[in-house]
């Protein structure tokens, strides 16, 4: 049995896993078998790759430099430059629109055939009026966690009623929130829905909390709908 061929066979077979879990991963299939098997195939891939490359490291040399007169050959310099040119634009991020295509095919993104609400309650202030609210998510921010403040008409934040959370992976639940608000009327609720480190704020003004059911409005992509009820 030839080592050489053993390597390369390895590093072909982890390649196609790696490509395949990493294409499932690319289109949001982000189960935690799929993540676990993508990650254990990448590290086979490197450690073996790295014999690979070390095995034919004179092919490689031929490639980018002239044996006879030691300059480099072009076809190097072309890759380097294809390279560095899509790094450059990955680390600024102006690629994130092709990271991101993928989750056009994740379930949920495109169109969901039931809508989900997470149910939740933050009654921890024993004072102020019991509210609900309800809100169903835009387009846009299927993949976002949402949080929600009560704010003063200047915009000075004074009660947190649903703190953000630690950013879970995939689509994310619509919001069914109990909870109190202390804060006489008027006061703006702050909503701010927040996916990969990026965050959107949306206040909405709540003039009276006199009993009954307050409409808070769409906003496109971001609110499908919202609603508080006074209780
Ligand atoms: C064929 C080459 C590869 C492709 C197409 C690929 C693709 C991907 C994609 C699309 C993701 C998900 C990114 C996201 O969070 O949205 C991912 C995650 C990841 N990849 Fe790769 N990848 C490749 C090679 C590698 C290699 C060589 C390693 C080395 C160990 C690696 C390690 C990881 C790890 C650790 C994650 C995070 C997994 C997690 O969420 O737990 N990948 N990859």
């Amino acid at each position: 049995m030839k080592n050489k061929n053993l390597i390369s066979l390895t590093v072909a077979i982890a390649f196609f896993l790696l490509a395949t879990t990493g294409i499932l991963l690319y289109i949001k299939q982000k189960a935690h078998f799929i993540e676990m098997t993508h990650t254990i195939f990448g590290l086979l891939f490197i450690s073996f790759a790295i014999f690979h490359i070390i095995n034919n490291m004179d092919s490689i040399k031929a490639y980018s430099k002239d044996r006879k007169s030691g300059s480099i050959k072009k076809e190097l310099v072309v890759a380097s430059l294809i390279t560095g040119i899509i790094l450059v634009l990955s680390v600024t991020e102006v690629l994130e629109p092709v990271a991101e295509f993928g989750k056009i095919f994740a379930s949920g993104g495109k169109r969901p055939s039931t809508v989900n609400f997470a149910e939740k309650k933050t009654l921890d202030s024993t004072q102020g009026h019991a509210v609900v609210l309800l809100l169903q998510k835009g387009k846009d921010a299927t993949f976002s966690g949402v949080s929600v403040e009560v704010s003063d008409t200047t915009g000075k934040v004074l009660e947190t009623l649903l703190a953000p959370e630690k950013e879970a992976k995939g689509p994310q639940a619509n919001l069914l929130l109990q909870t109190k608000i202390a804060t006489a009327a008027p006061f703006d609720l702050v909503l701010t829905f927040t996916h990969e480190g990026k965050s959107k704020k949306l206040t909405r003004r709540v003039t009276s909390l006199t009993s009954g059911v307050q409409g808070l409005g769409k906003e496109e992509g971001l609110i499908e709908r919202a609603y508080l009820e006074i209780q």
